[in-house]
């Protein structure tokens, strides 16, 4: 009998049932005898004992499903050394879990945060494989994770609904798009909805730059002007500022700046004399169902998943290089971010069609 435990960790994304489901279908498929247990609520479940035996039936009909059909929970990497509140050893209730069930592996779809964990589980001794998850795509080592692409549709139909209305008016739009510390989902979004400016934290912005470009739209007859917004977009001064003063600067404006957007849209109304309007899609970018090339990309990472685990080839994560399903080791991964280039063909691109990135 092959036991493979299962969890789907950190902030939930489209595709997590369809991915979960490729690795279900290609082990049922297999010569092997084989038993899922489902954790639940991600790593909760696996330190808590929380958890159901899957039937193969629990794996059909949730390709193009929404969400994580075992809920999902944040359990940041960093406390996991330290103790819950009833004094238990967090790393050792799931290596206890874990051997309990007596599992051969344990597959883990999940983040940057997530993938830590899975590397410092691995690490501990426990045989994991990890499926690369996050709307952000910055997980290091994939050119692509699941649920990135389903994201740039809602945010791309976020721009493109706004785009009719400011149309209509004389106004400066901001769309504030997800993405974390990274601006791939703004870029891409920004992209393919045709913002004129684009925003996102690895390239700091110079708001006087944006008024700049603001002004050149004006000059040129056109009537609005639609900025992507990463929500980690970044001034140039803030960015000179260390984490304590940041931290410190943000706190004071809470109030009044939810989120950067709003401080943003505030200084550029004072600099222009336009009226800015904010729109914050949130977390719709993370809901409803996988796009196709997301439930397309979910199957391949699992039945890859599932080929790791019935070759026995463990602590490997599983990602896309080019076209190619491949894997490489946990630890290659761990505690790195994969961010925009500045320097890319891809910013280089954006730049060539007009787009400002507030910077020059
Ligand atoms: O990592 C996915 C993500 O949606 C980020 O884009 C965003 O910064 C964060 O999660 C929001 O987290 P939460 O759902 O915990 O508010």
């Amino acid at each position: 009998m092959l036991r493979v435990g299962m969890l789907t960790s950190g902030g939930d994304c489209q595709a997590l049932n369809a991915t979960m489901r490729g690795v279900a279908k290609s082990l049922y498929k297999s010569d092997k005898e084989v038993e899922i247990t489902g954790f639940l609520n991600g790593y909760r479940g696996l330190m808590y004992e929380e958890y159901r035996v899957m039937k193969p039936s629990d794996f059909s009909g949730i390709l193009t499903t929404g969400g994580t059909m075992l809920g999902t929970s944040r359990q940041p990497f960093k406390l996991m050394r330290d103790p819950d509140e009833n004094g238990m050893d967090k790393v050792e209730a799931m290596k206890s879990t874990y051997k309990k069930l007596k599992l051969d592996c344990l597959v883990v779809l999940g983040g940057n945060g997530s993938q830590k964990t899975a590397n410092l589980l691995s690490e501990e001794g426990l045989n994991v494989i990890g499926l690369p998850k996050t709307i952000d795509n910055d997980l290091y080592g994939t050119d692509m994770t699941f649920g990135f692409q389903s994201a740039v549709d809602i945010a791309t139909n976020a721009i493109d609904c706004i785009h009719t209305t400011a149309a209509s008016h004389s106004r400066v739009f901001i769309v504030e798009v997800m993405g974390h510390k990274v601006g791939w989902l703004t870029l891409y979004a920004g992209l393919a909805g045709g913002a004129d400016i684009i925003l996102i934290p690895e390239i700091p912005f110079d708001i006087k730059k944006i008024a700049d470009a603001i002004k050149l739209r004006e000059a040129e007859g056109k009537r609005f002007t639609i900025l992507a917004v990463a929500e980690g977009a970044i001034s140039k001064e803030d960015a000179a500022l260390s984490k304590k003063e940041l931290k410190k600067k943000r706190l004071k404006n809470a109030d009044r700046y939810p989120s950067i957007s709003y401080e943003i849209g505030d200084i550029l109304s004072q600099e222009t004399g336009v009226e800015v309007r904010v729109t914050v899609p949130g977390h719709t970018q993370r809901g409803g169902a996988p796009n196709p090339y997301d439930r397309a990309l979910a199957t391949r990472l699992g039945a890859h998943g599932a080929e790791l685990i019935l070759n026995k080839q463990y602590g490997r994560l599983v990602v896309l290089k080019g076209t190619e399903v491949t894997d490489i080791s946990l630890s290659e991964s761990a505690g790195k971010l994969k961010y925009v280039d500045p320097e890319s063909s891809l910013v280089n691109e954006a730049r060539l069609v007009g787009i400002s990135f507030g910077d020059k």
